[in-house]
Parts: structure tokens; C-alpha cells; sequence
């Protein structure tokens, strides 16, 4: 059978020989347009005059688009409508795309586009959390769940400890900018490819930017070079502005921002800040705990309110919290609108809860490791969160156990303590922590998700589903399943673009659910036809349902042995509809907004990770020298994918923790565009020893498809054992009992300001 094997990504060839098409690949006809924008260069004003008459008489170019060209909304806001595609008058961040030139080529556009002659009046900016915080600029109501009396237990608790985490953003920097292709059909029809997650929304935004309806728009999506949740949002902006220009000129138009400019113009991770108040027992135990969260959304609403939500819901992560209060406040500042990123929140909670532990232990002086287990949920008791979602597939005690074994955690502790009592310079650390990370979208009603299989008379199937292709693997995890639901070889399938004429009104493929979600819709499809199938040879040759079999190409019908291809083939002569629709609702999920409990996740994924790494004190640079990770993906549709997951997932944690700085000056502007100043990790940072495994054994007890997990954002939040790994070898170079003031990212500067805190100030 296709499901649970280590088969290769679909693509893998196509990726390597450079035959897989994206965007840009697509041939374009020869009247095709590109695009650029001009952007504001201040953080918050008004435009007092934009003069872009040298934009226009530039070489090359054909068309200048402006407010003043949008048929329609000059928007693309999902869910608040405070995005404008090109900015009206009011200028909210520097970078916002205030126009965009369209030209024979896209030199020459992007060479117009900096001719602009803008005038502004410039506005007081807010330009970060804490700023805002101060002066309450907030873009959406605070948010706030408590349970049992925080605030009393936290005044009799026998320790008691405040604190406060910084935590940084991040850029997506997949590989493939933002980039769509817009075409005009007849009848005012547009036909668009973009590279996005979200095939549904980019189709909507694009006809409420024309003026025109769903119908008359169609956006495909082959792939992507990468998304991780900045191509759920933001794809729209660059899709409208092309086929608005489409439209005006009547010409095929190409928009791609280049690194700097997709940089500089679209959204990334929300920053944030977290004070908290913790009461705990002599043993580590928390009592009680009260956290402020607030991050930095930008100018606009976007995704920020689920993302927040789901930090939100996060502060636990394998905790249980018996008296606690958490309270969210959504930042406005005059910077970027920040967006969906692979976690969407949920690893900065898990951020702040973890350095609550560390603080935690080194305050008792107890292995940090040994004050997390005496938090961890309990099984059948301890268990239920503090949003009321009771804790029913815990395997974390299980997962904990077998890492700390394997890895040799307890003798390589000591090992780092004689390695550091025997070392001046460089110093080690050492740290395990763990994951547990809710599955579902917590907007309900995107929890849900259809596919078309269409089989042909010669046995061959044609696979389409809502979910866009990433390089996460949806595609071939989705063929699996449907390979198995009609017993024919993997080979058979050929998976198509995701087309929004194809299936409609798709969810983001996002919240790590693309195969939860997919997968069940195209078994459903699948499983459709195969009924139609048992129907017909039960009839044909009189055997009951129970006698026919499909498996390996071959259907059994009873004594009989058929090829797929025959009985197909048979089929379409007796005129049996080859083709179905399927769809898929995720059970058991609810919210309730006002008392801000329910059943937010259908399950939870677990996993744990122990790093080691080593810092140089003199330097501050650290390197990461082994990672140990076991997790759990239930029973894998897909091992070698998973896998990929995992170690792709943790790395990109990395750099997130540990190197990858966002710095904007004073004025508002990003100053690292590209990756000469923003340091991605590369293949020489993955680890000498690196074991990573996923946990055997341990089906979904929720019926998903064929009892797997979702894997695509939970590994992420392994790497906060980098970030952890890093305090202990800072904490070794400080003073027994000194404080740790190390924020995320922890740079080589940041670790050399932690581990010298005497020292003058260089850096600001
Ligand atoms: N893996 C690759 N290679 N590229 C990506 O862009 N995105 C991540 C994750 N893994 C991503 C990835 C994010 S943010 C999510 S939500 C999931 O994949 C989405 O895909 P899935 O739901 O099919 O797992
Ligand atoms: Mo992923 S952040 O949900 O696209």
C-alpha cells in the first residue's frame, strides 16, 4: 500500500533537474507586461503631491497604475478591509506600495519606478511594542483568558519570580519572491497564476479589485519556491496590482518583486514582547502565572488577530496552568503588516512559557529539564487546558523519557559541566525542551476542504485538491491516500495545479492541515467512485460488496482477477460516472468567542528536541553541535516527507532564535533587505550529530487520515532548545546566580551583551 512509506516528494526530480515550473517558468505571450511598484520611503504622512510624470515618460514603459485605476476596491484585505493596494493618500509605513509601473520589461519598470517625485507631510510614527504599548495604539480589541484566581495564588505563592522576553520577527525568504502573472480572457474573464497559498482568497480580492465577480476570475497555483505562511495574505497585493494593470491595458502582466522589494513591501513574523509574574513550590511547580503578550502587527489588521489568537492559546504548550491569566494586545505601529509565518504565534508563546521554566529552575538551582516534567499535563488528571480543552492524546512523558535516554541527556549535563569548569573561552550548553501544538484552523469555518478525481477509461487518475504545494509534500501525501483508496500504483495518479475552477472555495493551506484537510476530501472523491465501482461488478457478477477488492492495480471480484484498467474500462461502457467530487469537515471543533473556551484543536502534535551547542565568549558566536529530536506525526502518511518536515522545520527555528535580525532605523526603514544583513541558515550550520526520528507506534487516536498528524509548523518549535542551549552556555560564562538578559534572536552580539553585562555599550 502507497500510505505510510518513505516515497520521495513528486517534484524531487523536477526540482533538481529544473524542469519544475513556477511562476516565472510559465511561457508568457509576447505582449506581456512587468510590473513594479514605487513605494514610499517614509514610515507614516500624507502625500502632499506625487508627481510621477518622469515614471511615465520613462523608457519602455506603457502604463502607470494608481488608486485612480482600480475598476473596483482599492484593497486587499482579507479579513478587514484596511489594506489598500496602492495607498491613498495616506502613507502607513515605509515601503507601502504607493503606485506600480507597468513596462516592456522589468528593468525598465523597476528603473521607473524610483523616478517618482513624492512630497509628504510627515507624520509622529510608532515603531515599535513597546511604543505602542505606551501609548496604546492597539488595531483590534485586547484579548484575555483566565482561569481559576492568578492574582491571589500568585501573592501566596512560597517563590515567586517577574521577568520579561523579548522575542524578534522574521522574513519568509523562501526562495521564490512574490510573483503572479495575470492574463485577460474574454467576456472581461482573468486568468491568473500566482504564487500563493491561497488560491480562494487571491481569486477574491482580485474580482473585488476589477469590479467583477468570482466567476469571472480563475487563479492556479502550481507551486511554490516556498511560502510559510507569507504567501497566505500577502499574495493578493501582487496578484491585484497585475490584474489591475491586465485589465486597464488588455495585455498579460507580470508582477515579481524582486529579494529587497518583497523584503521591504510584504509582511513577516510578529515581533513580540511578554512580561510575566510567576508563583511556583520548592519543587518548580507553577501556582500561578499571569503573562502580557503584545506584538507588533503593523499597520493593518491581516492575520494578526488569529495570530495572536493562537499565541493566545499557546502559553501552556505541554504545561498544565491551573491559575493563570493571559492577556493579548494586538499592536498598530507604522511598520509592515505582519502575517501568517510557519507557527502563526504560536511558537513566541512557547518562547515565553520556556524561559518561565528556565528562570524556574535556575532560581531553585534544578535541572531545568527536571522543573518542565513537574509541570507537563498529566495523563487523565492535571489534563484539561486553560482555554477548556481537555489534553487527551498526551504523549510527551512518553516522548520526554525515550529523548532524554537516547540523547544521553543526564551524563552529557555533567560532561558540559566539565567541559566548562575546564574551559575559559568556550563555553557549552545544553537543553531539552519540548512541543505540543494544536491542530485546526482557530477560525472554524476554514476547517474544511473538497477534491476532484477524475479516473479516465484507461485506469489512469487525475488528482486535484484545494491545497497548494509548497514543497511541504501535500501533493504526494494526498496521492498516497488516493492510490490506496482505489488500489492502484502511485504511477497511475498524476497530481495537477491547484485551480480554483477546478475546486472552489478552498481555505488557506496553512495550520499545517493541507493533508489533513485534502487528504480526506480526495478519499472521499475517491471512495465515491470506488462504491460506484463495487455497484456495478456486484451487479454484473452477482457477488456481495464484501467479494470485491481493489488492491495493487488489480480489482478481485470474487473468484475473478481484473486489471483496474479492465474494470474501468468496463465501467465507461456501462456508463458509470468516472469522475467525483469530494469534501471534508473537521469534527468536533467550537469556540466560544465570548467566554474564550472550547475545542479549538482537533488533536495536538508533540515533540521534544535536547541541542547542544558551544559559545565562544570572546566573540559571542555560537554553534550548534548536536541535536536530538523525537516526533510525533502519528501514523506517518509519509516517513522521508515528515522527516523533511522535522529537520527543515527546526532549522528555520533556528535562524529565527539565533541569527536571522530584522533592524529598521529610526525613520521606520528596513535596513536588512538582503541576505548580506539578514543571515538565513545555510547547509554548514545543520549539526555534526543530528538524530532525528519520529515517534513509532503512535496512531492519531482521532480519526484522521489514516490516523496521521499534521508536521508541517509543530517542528519549528524544537529549535527553542537552540535558544535554551545557548542561556545555559551564557549562564556558565556569567557568575553563578547572575541574571541571564538574553533576547531572541540571539546573535553573536546579543550573546557577547548577555554574557558581559558590565561591559560598555557598543551597540545600542
Ligand atoms: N515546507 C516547505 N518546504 N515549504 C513551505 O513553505 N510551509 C510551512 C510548512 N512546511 C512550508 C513547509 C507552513 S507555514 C505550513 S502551515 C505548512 O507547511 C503548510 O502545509 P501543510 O498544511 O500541507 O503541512
Ligand atoms: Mo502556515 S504559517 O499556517 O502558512
Amino acid at each position: 500500500m502507497s500510505v505510510g512509506r518513505a516515497i520521495p516528494h513528486d517534484s524531487a526530480e523536477l526540482h533538481v533537474s529544473g524542469e519544475a515550473l513556477y511562476c516565472d517558468d510559465i511561457p508568457t505571450p509576447s505582449n506581456t507586461l512587468h510590473a513594479a511598484f514605487g513605494i514610499s520611503t517614509i514610515a507614516h504622512g500624507r502625500v502632499r503631491e506625487m508627481d510621477l510624470s518622469r515614471v511615465g515618460a520613462a523608457a519602455g514603459v506603457v502604463m502607470v497604475a494608481t488608486p485612480a485605476d482600480i475598476p473596483g476596491e482599492n484593497n486587499y484585505g482579507s479579513v478587514v478591509h484596511d489594506d489598500p493596494i496602492f495607498a491613498d493618500g495616506l502613507v502607513q509605513y515605509a515601503g507601502q506600495p504607493l503606485f506600480a509601473v507597468a513596462a516592456t520589461t522589468y528593468r525598465a519598470a523597476r528603473k521607473a519606478a524610483s523616478l517618482a517625485r513624492v512630497e509628504y507631510e510627515t507624520l509622529p510614527a510608532i515603531l515599535d511594542v513597546r511604543s505602542a504599548l505606551a501609548a496604546e495604539s492597539y488595531l483590534m480589541p485586547s484579548e484575555r483568558i483566565v482561569r481559576g484566581r492568578p492574582h491571589e495564588r500568585l501573592a501566596q505563592a512560597p517563590h515567586r519570580l517577574r521577568g520579561s522576553v523579548t522575542i524578534g520577527g522574521q522574513d519568509h525568504f523562501y526562495l521564490e519572491g512574490q510573483i503572479a502573472l495575470a492574463l485577460p480572457q474574454e467576456g472581461g474573464g482573468m486568468l491568473v497564476h500566482s504564487s500563493t497559498q491561497h488560491p480562494t482568497e487571491v481569486q477574491s480580492i482580485v474580482a473585488h479589485a476589477l469590479g467583477t465577480s468570482a466567476h469571472a476570475v480563475s487563479v492556479q497555483c502550481r507551486r511554490m519556491g516556498g511560502g510559510f505562511g507569507g504567501k497566505e495574505s500577502q499574495a493578493a497585493l501582487i496578484a491585484a496590482a497585475a490584474a489591475v494593470i491586465a485589465r486597464k491595458t488588455g495585455r498579460p502582466t507580470k508582477l515579481r518583486l524582486d529579494r529587497d522589494a518583497d523584503m521591504i513591501i510584504t509582511g513577516k513574523r510578529h515581533d513580540f514582547v511578554a512580561d510575566y509574574d510567576v508563583g511556583f513550590d520548592d519543587r518548580g511547580r507553577i501556582v500561578a502565572l499571569t503573562v502580557m503578550l503584545a506584538s507588533r502587527c503593523g499597520y493593518s489588521a491581516d492575520l494578526s488577530a488569529a495570530v495572536n489568537g493562537r499565541a493566545l492559546t499557546h502559553v501552556d504548550n505541554t504545561y498544565f496552568l491551573e491559575h493563570v491569566e493571559v492577556i493579548s494586545h494586538r499592536c498598530k505601529t507604522h511598520t509592515v503588516s505582519n502575517t501568517a509565518f510557519r507557527g502563526f504565534g504560536g511558537p513566541q508563546a512557547l518562547v515565553v512559557i520556556e524561559q518561565v521554566m528556565d528562570e524556574i529552575a535556575r532560581s531553585l538551582s534544578l535541572d531545568a529539564l527536571d522543573v518542565r516534567r513537574a509541570n507537563f499535563y498529566g495523563v487523565g488528571e492535571r489534563d484539561t487546558t486553560y482555554y477548556g480543552q481537555k489534553v487527551e492524546d498526551n504523549v510527551i512523558h512518553e516522548i520526554t523519557d525515550r529523548l532524554e535516554r537516547t540523547s544521553r541527556y543526564r551524563e552529557r549535563r555533567a560532561e558540559v559541566a566539565a567541559w566548562n569548569a575546564g574551559n575559559t573561552v568556550i563555553k557549552r550548553g545544553l537543553a531539552l525542551t519540548p512541543v505540543k501544538f494544536g491542530i485546526s484552523f482557530t477560525a472554524t469555518q476554514f476547517n474544511q476542504a473538497g477534491a476532484l478525481v477524475n479516473v479516465y477509461s484507461d485506469g489512469t487518475v487525475l488528482l486535484n485538491h484545494g491545497g497548494t504545494e509548497m514543497g511541504q509534500g501535500v501533493h504526494i501525501k494526498v496521492a498516497q491516500v488516493v492510490a490506496a483508496e482505489l488500489g492502484v500504483p502511485l504511477a497511475a495518479i498524476r497530481i495537477t495545479t491547484t485551480d480554483t475552477s477546478k475546486v472552489p472555495n478552498t481555505s488557506a493551506t496553512a495550520a499545517s492541515s493541507g493533508s489533513d484537510l485534502n487528504g480526506m476530501a480526495a478519499q472521499a472523491a475517491a471512495r465515491t467512485i470506488r462504491l460506484r465501482l463495487v455497484d456495478y461488478l456486484c451487479e454484473k457478477h452477482d457477488v456481495a460488496p464484501d467479494e470485491v477488492l481493489f488492491a495493487d492495480g488489480s480489482v478481485t471480484v470474487g473468484a475473478r482477477r481484473l486489471s483496474f484498467r479492465e474494470v474501468v474500462a468496463a465501467a465507461y461502457l456501462a456508463r458509470i460516472s468516472l469522475s467525483s467530487t469530494g469534501y471534508y469537515r473537521t469534527p468536533k471543533i467550537f469556540w466560544d468567542k465570548a467566554a474564550m473556551t472550547g475545542r479549538p484543536f482537533f488533536y495536538f502534535a508533540y515533540g521534544a528536541a535536547v541541542s547542544e551547542v558551544a559559545i565562544d565568549t570572546l566573540t559571542g558566536e555560537t554553534q550548534l553541535l548536536r541535536v536530538d529530536i523525537l516526533h510525533d506525526v502519528g501514523a506517518s502518511l509519509n516517513p522521508a516527507v515528515d522527516i523533511g518536515q522535522v529537520e527543515g522545520g527546526f532549522l528555520q527555528g533556528v535562524g529565527w532564535l539565533t541569527s536571522e535580525e530584522l533592524y529598521w532605523n529610526e525613520r521606520g526603514q528596513l535596513r536588512t533587505y538582503a541576505p548580506s544583513t539578514y543571515k538565513i541558515p545555510a547547509a554548514s550550520d545543520w549539526p555534526a550529530i543530528a538524530n532525528v526520528a519520529l515517534l513509532e507506534r503512535a496512531p492519531n487516536h482521532e480519526e484522521t487520515i489514516h490516523r496521521s498528524k499534521a508536521v508541517g509548523e509543530p517542528p519549528l518549535m524544537l529549535a527553542i532548545s537552540v535558544l535554551h542551549a545557548i542561556r545555559d552556555a551564557c549562564a556558565a560564562a556569567l557568575p553563578a546566580g547572575a541574571a541571564i538578559d538574553l533576547p531572541a534572536p540571539a546573535t553573536p552580539e546579543a550573546v557577547l551583551r548577555a554574557i558581559t553585562p558590565l561591559a560598555p555599550r557598543v551597540f545600542a
